[in-house]
């Protein structure tokens, strides 16, 4: 095994679609017009010396390395600046230019610390790289030049070093974190000789605005910032490309490490979503895999009551299929059920839906997507007639306006979020539809056009009166419609949302937004040019969740947004798999691929290849599992990969399921909430352990390749299989691409998927079938996949969840950028510097009005439960409606959410509670028991959440 090493061209990829011929060193070479003549001769492979250039950066040509020589002109221009022109004629290597480059490195190298048998990038350091390149044998100045200013070390950060004496100033960092990750945290301070890399204003990198995306360190050519993992291990010496398990984004990464250790993550540049980009999460915080909290034998217990007993894998094993046997004789077939998970892999997920339809013989099988995105897949099948998003994450880079609405890029998808605020840096519009004033309102260099802070609930009024100014202004796209949607339904929309009930003046006092806010941004939408909506949970975790979905397809087939790059409608997915785990058929009506299972001829498909008769009545989802073992008729569970009970609303009512059932079997890492209702613990393994794919929000299909082996002793679709035959269905899978293959002869969509033609191609995006063997970046093309684009009415149905004199705020929910949903992983990890607890953010009127005062402990009660937790004052926040987020358990938020949901898929209405906030004089008892047992490694024997 070795490295993966990657080219760099020194200057970005050129986008023209024309060519140049040049000569370089006397060869001829073709190349896009505008490219560098760096990246020209690197293209050749010719390497031309550099330090401040890198393929990710535009060129800044600073460092005067790259002097090259050019027939008929004078001087030596610097090469990653120049850029290429018909005919040119380039010398890289002359006898004054090897004098000139040695003659910048001596000066470089006379003022560099002479450390680098001991430095931590010794044998990975650029400007060691270049002292060689350029022949350099003596350094005439001596080592003992001025050195820069060296305020000492920086090692604020919990994952990189900043030592300011090996800086060269290249400036790589600070352009890095200006051009790819968009934060402009740091500056190049003072001038001349005594210039210097600083965060902020001359802050630590902790105290700072920087983000820990660790762009800047990549960028680095020196070990001035360099990951503390390779300080402690040393330099890597084999890599494994694979992909981040963390968020929908699906960032490619080489796991670079020294044995089956990790020494870092470094994002992948041939990873088509994240272009050789990453976020603290993917790129540092991955030593949940190695926590000694992690669990790694097989444990069962007859009562949730008793202590644990480690078992071995086969008594576990045994235990389980044999309780699930006796429940299914005692209380009927269906009285068991599974939950599929979006973290684990598209064939783990595949697996555990098969073992319920198969070996369960019912259609008992629901995931955590479900209280995310099914809204999502319901409302884009009947609009367009696939359940996924429309575009590739590339489109944004054509979009004219963008539209978020209910989403957080910046915090929930980062990587996608820089990329998007590159965009608008670029000069694209922005419409932000949120209660909250989320960071990319305003924030450096880029501010949305309109900002629509509406009331919590109220996505379809607003959106339905977007509609309205399009349609009775007049700014409908006639002709697209005509040709692309049905067309009587449109008119019976338009008249629908013409009526002046719907108009921006009527929704006013409902939404809380200025009309002229609406009428502008409608506007704007319909008229700027290429018009892209993305969207999250705060669009789909309401009551109107799929009306919500669908009023958003209405409004680009209306303005023809659909059906090229920089359109479309793209809903950015919450965890890694959630795209795929619904396309796995993890829904109890749906097969994978999204085909009911009342089709007879799809049954009869599964039932030939899977040798059993396969029920044809959906099953139960997630919620009806629980209320049915409240009500006695469901018994036993099998969970992998899922917290349901921190991750679904309405906490109580989730414990009073579960403590009803006689086998719950939980596969996870930890032990994790849900587990305190256990009777039997399955040890998962990390996305590091297993082989398999994930797939994003773009419908990307992306290898998870094994870095290590599992720690647990079994990837996770091994325990399922073992678990089917337990049970006496017979699983005999040898590797993840032999259930890719079963998927791909399945599922029309993944006809043509395979782990074979992944590899090669890096990755592949569905539909990938005959009609587009390479995969389809962008959907509704020529048409919609139902054939004509359906435009549904969206009438607007207030929540049953009202704010009234007992309960007058409404809760929200979101997440934040250094914590990952329900925490298991990024808590276990230095990211709790940022966010050790979480906190509700209060609007300062409203926080006066009730005696709160910023860092105060505050109760929150809901009609489902109440919590406590730390008031932080925060204008972002509009007036009556406060903000918490949900990554650790010792709040619960959860606690205080209710059980509404969508209409159409039962999603839950986690962004609309009706709340009191009331001063407390600290956390309540079980929260204080909660909190001295994390402290001492939780390993919980009793369930700790408040009693119904
Ligand atoms: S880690 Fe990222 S945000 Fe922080 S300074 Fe470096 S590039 Fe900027
Ligand atoms: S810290 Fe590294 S990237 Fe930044 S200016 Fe110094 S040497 Fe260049
Ligand atoms: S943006 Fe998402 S996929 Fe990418 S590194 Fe961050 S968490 Fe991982
Ligand atoms: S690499 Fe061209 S000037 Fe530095």
């Amino acid at each position: 095994m070795s490295l993966v090493e990657e080219i760099d061209y020194g200057t970005p990829e050129a986008k023209s679609g024309k060519t140049v011929e040049l000569t370089i060193d006397g060869m001829k070479v073709k190349v896009a017009q505008g490219t560098s003549i760096m990246r020209a001769a690197m293209e050749m492979g010719t390497e031309i010396p550099k330090l401040c250039a890198t393929d990710m950066l535009d060129a800044f040509g600073s460092c005067r390395l790259c002097l090259v020589e050019i027939e008929g002109r004078n001087g030596t221009p610097a090469s990653c600046t120049t850029p290429v022109a018909e005919g040119m004629v380039v010398h890289t290597q002359t006898p004054r230019l090897k004098q000139l480059r040695k003659g910048v490195m001596e000066l470089y190298i006379s003022e560099h610390p002479l450390e680098c048998l001991t430095c931590s990038a010794n044998g990975d350091c650029e400007l060691q790289d270049m002292a060689g390149a350029v022949g350099l044998r003596e350094v005439r100045y001596g080592y003992e030049g001025k050195r820069h200013p060296n305020p000492g070390v920086d090692a604020s950060n919990p994952y990189f070093t900043f030592e300011p004496s090996k800086c060269i100033v290249c400036s790589r960092c600070v352009r890095a974190c200006e051009e790819v990750q968009g934060t402009f945290a740091l500056t190049i301070a003072g001038r001349g000789f005594g210039s210097v890399v600083s965060p902020g204003m001359e802050e630590s990198f902790l105290d700072s605005e920087c983000v820990s995306c660790g762009a800047c360190v990549q960028a680095c050519p020196t070990a001035t910032l360099n990951e503390k993992s390779v300080i402690e291990i040393g330099t890597p010496e084999h890599s494994v490309v694979t992909t981040c398990a963390y968020c929908g984004v699906g960032c490619a990464f080489k796991a670079e490490m020294r044995g089956e250790e990790i020494v870092r993550m470094v994002p992948y540049k041939e990873g088509k979503a994240n272009r050789g980009h990453s976020c603290i999460k993917g790129r540092f915080a991955y030593g949940y895999a190695s926590h000694k909290d992690r669990v790694l034998n097989p444990m069962i217990r007859a009562k949730i009551t008793d202590p644990w007993r480690e078992v071995s894998w086969d008594e576990a094993i045994n235990y389980a299929a044999s309780e699930f046997r006796r429940i299914q004789a005692k209380y009927g077939r269906g009285a068991i059920g599974g939950i599929t998970s979006s973290r684990c892999t598209n064939e783990e997920t595949f697996l555990v839906q098969k073992l319920v339809r198969a070996a369960f013989g019912n259609n008992n099988v629901d995931t955590c997507a479900r209280v995310c995105h099914s809204p999502t897949g319901y409302g884009l099948k009947t609009a367009y007639g696939t359940s996924a998003g429309t575009q590739d994450f590339d489109s944004v880079e054509h979009s004219d306006v963008i539209l978020v609405i209910g989403a957080n890029p910046t915090d929930g998808h980062p990587v996608f979020g820089s990329r998007m605020k590159k965009r608008l840096r670029e000069g694209a519009k922005l419409i932000v539809i949120d209660p909250r004033r989320i960071d990319l309102v305003r924030t450096p260099h880029v501010e949305a056009q309109y900002h629509l802070p509406l009331r919590p609930g109220t996505n379809v009024a607003i959106l339905t009166a977007l509609a309205h100014v399009i349609v009775t202004e007049g700014l409908v796209d006639e002709a697209f419609v005509r040709e692309r949607c049905e067309w009587d339904e449109f008119q019976d929309w338009a008249e629908f949302v013409s009526d002046p009930r719907h108009s921006p003046e009527a929704v006013a006092s409902l939404t809380g937004v200025d009309p002229e806010l609406i009428r502008g941004a409608a506007r704007l939408y319909a008229t700027g040019g290429n018009g892209a909506i993305y969207y999250g949970l705060g669009v789909t975790e309401h009551s109107q969740g799929s009306t919500t979905v669908l009023a958003i397809a209405n409004l680009a087939m209306a303005t023809g947004n659909i059906g090229r790059p920089g359109v479309g409608v793209n809903p950015l997915r919450g965890q890694n798999n959630v795209q795929g785990s619904c396309d796995m058929g993890s829904f109890p009506h749906e097969f994978p691929g999204y085909r009911h299972v009342a089709e007879d001829t799809t049954r009869a498909l599964f039932e030939s290849l899977w040798g059993r008769n396969l029920d044809s009545e959906p099953g139960l989802r997630i919620p009806n599992m629980i209320d049915a073992a409240i009500d006695g008729s469901f018994k036993g569970i099998y969970i992998q990969g899922e917290d349901i009970l921190q991750s679904d609303p309405n906490t109580q009512h989730m414990v009073a399921g579960l403590s009803s059932m006689e086998c719950v079997v939980v596969q996870d890492l930890f032990l994790v909430e849900t587990a305190n209702y256990a009777h039997v613990f399955l040890p998962g393994s990390t996305f590091l352990e297993k082989n398999g794919t994930f797939t994003n929000a773009e419908r990307r299909i992306q290898l998870v390749r094994k870095v290590m082996s599992p720690r647990n002793g079994y990837e996770d679709w091994q325990i399922t299989q073992r678990l089917a035959n337990a049970l006496g269905y017979p699983m005999n899978y040898t590797h993840p691409r032999e259930i890719m293959d079963e998927i791909a002869t399945l599922t029309p969509t993944f006809a043509n998927v395979s782990f074979d033609r992944i590899d090669k191609m890096g990755s592949v995006q569905w539909p990938c079938n005959d009609a587009s063997p390479d995969g389809t970046p962008v959907m509704h093309i020529s048409g919609f996949v139902r054939g004509k684009g359906k435009f549904v009415r969206t009438e607007y149905l207030a929540t049953e969840e009202r704010t009234g004199p007992r309960f007058p705020l409404l809760l929200t929910t979101g997440r934040i950028l250094s914590q990952y949903n329900v925490g298991a992983q990024t808590r276990r990890t230095a990211n709790v510097m940022w966010h050790d607890e979480d906190s509700l953010e209060i609007h300062p009127f409203d926080a006066e009005q009730r005696g709160i005062r910023d860092g105060d402990w505050v109760r929150v009660a809901s009609r489902a439960g109440e919590t406590t937790l730390r008031a932080k004052i925060s204008d972002r926040m509009a007036l009556g409606v406060v903000y918490t987020t949900f990554h650790h358990p010792n709040t619960q938020a959860n606690v205080v959410t209710t059980d509404f949901s969508d209409w159409a898929t039962n999603c839950p209405e986690y962004k609309v509670t009706a709340v009191q906030v009331s001063p407390s004089n600290g956390p309540s008892e079980w929260q204080v028991e909660y909190r001295k047992q994390s402290t001492q490694s939780r390993r919980v024997e009793k369930p700790l959440v408040p009693a119904e």
